[in-house]
């Protein structure tokens, strides 16, 4: 029996060497999360040749907008054994999503919040299961009376250091939540790639998108990524997170998060 696994952003440098990797295990069927048509079948063709995998699709969902990750959850068929989201955004001027919600906040907050908490329920009756987060050891100055930058200036590398330190936190609150379900929830930071997300914050990036997808792909398929949950890793060795360690922010934002349901 295949596994399902489901990869958000899967057009994009890393995700699209964690879809393809995951192709490559024969016992894993693979579905791309992706925002347009036609990316998202060149990346298809692209994986099943380069995997030699058929068992490659995609599903179209725009995740910074609850209601596309809503009806992606409603038409859902079927299980759900693996979940990594991984899609992100840095736009160097501040922008909104139509339902009204700072871009970079929405993208990389609450689309990894709303994917975890609307598929949950295909995730616990799965189970065992596992979501893993892509975030990035470059975290931090998360401040909760201004997720939106409404007071703050926005800048777009404190809006993602934010979101990725958001990252960290949630993955915590979700492991907590899921642990008796039998679904772990990780996070890890892939390695500085090259990418449009990378330039956008003004960086290059020295590791290849293969070597990016390492850690991520390890925890979808190594048995640690079962046993482990809760926990944050860098080229595949846990490391501690400061971030996850203040349980009263991190359910402060796991609140703020749920607000915007
Ligand atoms: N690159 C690095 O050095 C680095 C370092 C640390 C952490 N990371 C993390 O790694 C992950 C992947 O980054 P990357 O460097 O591979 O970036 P990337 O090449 O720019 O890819 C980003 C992906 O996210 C998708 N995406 C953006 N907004 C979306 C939306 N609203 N709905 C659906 N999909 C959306 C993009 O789709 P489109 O093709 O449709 O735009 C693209 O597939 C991110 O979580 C990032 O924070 C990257």
């Amino acid at each position: 029996m295949s596994r399902i696994a489901l990869v958000t952003g899967a057009t994009g440098a890393i995700g699209k060497a964690i879809a393809r990797q995951l192709a490559e295990h024969e016992t894993f069927e693979v579905v791309l999360a992706c925002r347009y048509e036609e990316k998202a079948q060149q990346a298809v063709t692209e994986i099943q040749r380069a995997a030699g995998n058929p068992n490659v699709r995609y599903e179209l969902v725009d995740v910074s907008r609850h209601s596309s990750v809503q009806a992606l959850v409603n038409r859902w068929r079927g299980p759900l054994h693996v979940l990594i989201n991984n899609a992100a955004a840095s736009p160097r001027q501040q922008q909104e999503t139509p339902e009204g919600i700072e871009l970079q906040f929405a993208t990389n907050v609450l689309g990894y919040f709303w994917m975890i908490q609307l598929f949950s329920e295909q995730l616990k009756a799965s189970a065992p299961t596992r979501v893993i987060n892509v975030a990035s050891y470059w975290a931090g100055d998360l401040d909760l009376t201004d997720l939106e930058f409404k007071r703050r200036r926005y800048t777009n590398g404190t809006a993602y250091r934010q979101s990725k330190q958001a990252n960290r936190m949630l993955t915590v609150a979700f492991a907590t939540r899921l642990k008796p379900y039998g679904v772990t929830v990780n996070a890890c930071h892939p390695g500085d790639v090259n990418s449009r997300l990378s330039n956008d914050l003004g960086f290059g990036g020295q590791t290849t998108p293969d070597e990016g997808a390492d850690t991520p792909v390890w925890l979808a398929t190594d048995p640690a990524g079962q046993r482990e949950t809760g926990k944050y890793f860098e080229q595949r060795r846990e490391t501690r997170c400061r971030f996850g360690e203040d349980t009263a922010a991190v359910e402060a934002l796991y609140a703020a998060c749920l607000a915007y349901a």
